[in-house]
């Protein structure tokens, strides 16, 4: 005789501790009997009791999820939405970008401002995904030593990086950033120039064949305030001109603090209007 309500064989009148509601009726006891669908296997049960069919269930089920939320993706053309003032960078700046990564400064410093309160009251509006669309690699980061740089660009002046690139702790003496005093010293020479331009053509950036041709040529006036800068500025519109480093030469300081002032100036905040239906 099985006892147990789960079992199929099961009988109600054989369980003395059961009144059924008919019996309920008859002596005038509260009836207690289980409701009928607990006393067979139910579809659910089923995938209960067998873990390769609840694997396979699961499977299904989160693969449709996944179909969701992925395949439409292939189907947009972009999902960045697109803001006014992004351009590709100068070939200055995209040079001190590459000292940038090379220094590892993405370790210690991200370039990300998340959309919360207190990160855009300290650094300003949050990163728009418009904003890292010329970087390859990212430049996001994940942890944060240092604070975030995404738009550090005219927050300082050349001369406050430069001593701070040379020696951190003398602007800011708890710091534990290291020196950087040596990018004073390398001479950053325009060869290479052209090669970094098509590199990042040729994984996206729309750079022009003629912002490829006159990349050294651009690399070059972009330190020299009285050079003829003009057609430079046409291509690239917002790049600032000045001897960034204060010493003659192009130095890697001069690039990295070129694409450091640079960093979150392109985009104008004041018209800037996030489009919601996107
Ligand atoms: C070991 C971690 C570390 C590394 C690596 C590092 N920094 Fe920093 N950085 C810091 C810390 C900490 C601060 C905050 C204190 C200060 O201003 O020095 C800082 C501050 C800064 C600031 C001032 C930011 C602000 O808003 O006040 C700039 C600009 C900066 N770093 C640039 C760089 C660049 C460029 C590199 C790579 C060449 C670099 N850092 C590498 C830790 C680091």
């Amino acid at each position: 005789m099985a006892k147990n309500p789960q079992n199929p064989d099961y009988d109600p009148a054989d369980d003395p501790k059961v009144v059924t509601a008919s019996e309920g009726l008859k002596t005038g006891a509260i009836p207690n009997e289980l409701p009928p669908e607990t006393q067979t296997i139910t579809f659910h049960q089923r995938f209960e009791r067998n873990a390769t069919l609840l694997l396979v269930g699961a499977l299904a089920v989160v693969s449709i999820g996944g179909v969701v939320e992925i395949a439409p993706l292939f189907w947009l053309e972009n999902t960045i939405e697109e803001v006014e003032g992004m351009r590709p960078y100068s070939p200055l700046e995209l040079a001190g970008r590459d000292i940038y990564v090379r220094e590892g400064c993405y370790v210690c410093h991200s370039q990300m401002i998340r959309p919360m309160r207190d990160e855009t009251e300290r650094y300003g509006h949050y990163s728009l995904a418009a904003e890292s669309m010329y970087d390859h690699p990212f430049q996001w980061g994940s942890k944060r030593t240092g604070p975030d740089l995404a738009r550090v660009g005219g927050r300082y002046s050349d001369e406050w990086h430069v001593d701070h690139l040379k020696d951190p702790q003398s602007v800011v003496p708890e710091s534990v950033m290291p020196k950087y005093a040596f990018l004073m010293d390398q001479p950053l020479s325009s060869a290479d120039i052209t090669d970094l331009v098509a590199t990042h053509r040729l994984v996206g950036v729309p750079y022009t064949d003629d912002m490829v041709a006159s990349a050294s040529a651009d690399f070059r006036v972009q330190v020299d305030p009285f050079g003829a800068y003009d057609e430079m500025l046409e291509r690239y519109p917002g790049a600032q001109v000045r001897n960034f480093d204060g010493a003659p030469g192009i130095s890697e300081m001069d690039a990295l603090i070129a694409y450091l002032q640079m960093l979150g100036t392109l985009v104008d905040f004041s018209t800037f209007v996030p489009d919601a239906s996107r």
